[in-house]
């Protein structure tokens, strides 16, 4: 049994640098009523509540900065309902993407969105930052995979936000309001979701290249050829030695390899994967692949994935570091690359890239190493800021699937001007006007 010091701090951080906030109090409800007579309760003392799930987040979403109620969904991990004959599952925000994955294979159908940290995110979290992870690339996120939300307002109400249709145009689109908006408007006490049927093959491999940029051309070329890989992943030969240095796969690469292409390509015909794969071989293969590693059985296959599910972690692990989650359209990734570098080599830092190559999402993390720390908090926030004022005058973003909740907000302002964020906060305003709802985040 955890002493209470111990459950305190658990609730205290999620993945997010080093940060802790500690709460005054954590709530572990079991029902939606128990969260709305926890909501009503907190707005009228004007308390603030903080939702949690997993604390997987990489955006210090779930952090109590202002002390008060964590709200944990943890205990709300049923899976209600499988309607196969719709291709529907309706489930409670605490339970883990790979359980309700798993649950899913039993029946042939499949959910898509699987963030690295699958094996312990929570699907209540997945939704407050729309989730996406390798299989994006193909089945989109998961916004594109909820159909319904319940949601508890801040004033203990509880309304269904849409239908359980694939179709819907009934008024504002309150569904895709909830989705993304990381705890600040409500909190969702059960979701319904679109599946897929289950694809019965994939073919796994490892490209690597002699130059990083031209590994990132070689992911648009493969797109442009009219191939749609369900994994498109670029990583740093230094990823991959982080990762292996924390699981223990062993992992040696070519001193002239500068970078990794992970591709996968699935269906339900196993000659049609196979056609894929031969030809993205050919699109490879023009694009300066020097090497091609095939996961011949599912231990190879599950080793790979390891390796790249592990990166996030084995970066963090005994660093100091700032992860960054740009975004660009999937062309401009060469240039996003290339400038990232650039700046990280001005101020002199080290960083480890990898991520959804084939999203046009890739994640820099930055590590402290020997700075000082003064420039760690002053100049390697103008270097960020110059990372994403790149990602915008590519016409992307600055979080691609992570979120905004406290260590981005301070760059909103890249993205988009002062009326506009002002905007948001009417929004907020209007679900929560006295703002006890996950306080201080995103603007
Ligand atoms: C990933 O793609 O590995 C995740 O977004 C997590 C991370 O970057 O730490
Ligand atoms: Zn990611």
């Amino acid at each position: 049994m955890d002493s209470q010091h111990e459950l305190f701090d658990r609730y205290a951080h999620d993945h997010t640098e080093d940060l802790h906030f500690n709460p005054d109090i954590v709530l572990l409800p079991e029902t939606k009523e128990q969260i709305s007579d926890i909501l009503r309760y907190c707005n009228q003392a004007c308390i603030a509540v903080t939702p949690r799930g997993a604390g997987t987040g990489l955006s210090g979403g779930a952090l109590p900065i202002y002390g008060g109620v964590v709200l944990s969904v943890e205990r709300m991990n049923a899976i209600q309902h499988i309607d196969r004959d719709n291709f529907q599952v309706t489930l409670q925000p605490g339970v883990i993407n790979e359980a309700l994955q798993q649950a899913l294979t039993a029946y042939d159908l499949f959910y898509p969105p699987d963030p690295a940290s699958k094996g312990s995110c929570m699907m209540g979290g997945n939704i407050a930052h729309s989730s996406g992870g390798p299989k994006a690339v193909k089945y989109g996120t998961t916004r594109d995979y909820v159909l319904n939300l319940e949601v508890v307002l801040p004033d203990g109400r509880i309304m269904w936000t849409g239908a359980d249709t694939l179709k819907y145009s009934s008024g504002y689109n309150l569904t895709h309001l909830m989705i993304g908006s990381e705890g600040t408007l409500g909190i969702v006490s059960s979701m319904v979701l679109r599946v897929m049927p289950l694809p019965k093959y994939q073919i796994l491999l490892l490209a690597s290249f002699d130059s990083a940029e031209q590994a990132c051309r070689a992911v648009n070329a493969l797109f442009l050829a009219g191939q749609t890989p369900s994994v498109c992943e670029f990583v740093e030969p230094l990823a991959f030695e982080l990762s292996s240095n924390l699981t223990g796969i062993p992992f040696t690469h070519d001193a002239a390899v500068k970078a990794y292409l992970l591709i996968e390509a699935d269906g339900f015909e196993l000659s049609e994967v196979e056609k894929s794969i031969e030809a993205m071989y050919a699109v490879l293969d023009a694009h300066g692949c020097i090497n091609v590693l095939m996961a011949d059985s599912e231990d190879k296959k599950n080793q790979f994935w390891r390796l790249r599910r592990s990166i996030g972690e084995a970066t963090k692990k005994g660093n100091v570091y700032k992860e960054e989650d740009t975004v660009v359209p999937r062309a401009s990734l060469p240039a996003l690359y290339h400038g990232v570098k650039a700046i990280a080599g001005r101020y002199g830092l080290r960083t480890v890239c990898y991520g959804h190559a084939g999203d046009g999402n890739l994640h820099v993390n930055i590590l402290k190493d020997q700075l000082t720390d003064s420039y760690w908090n002053h100049e390697v926030k103008e270097a960020i800021r110059e990372i994403f004022q790149l990602c915008y005058s590519l016409k992307g973003t600055i979080s691609g699937e992570h979120g905004i909740g406290l260590v981005q907000k301070e760059y909103m302002p890249i993205v988009m001007p002062e009326w506009q964020l002002e905007l948001m906060r009417g929004i907020k305003q209007v679900f929560d006007p006295r703002g006890i709802l996950n306080p201080g985040k995103i603007f």
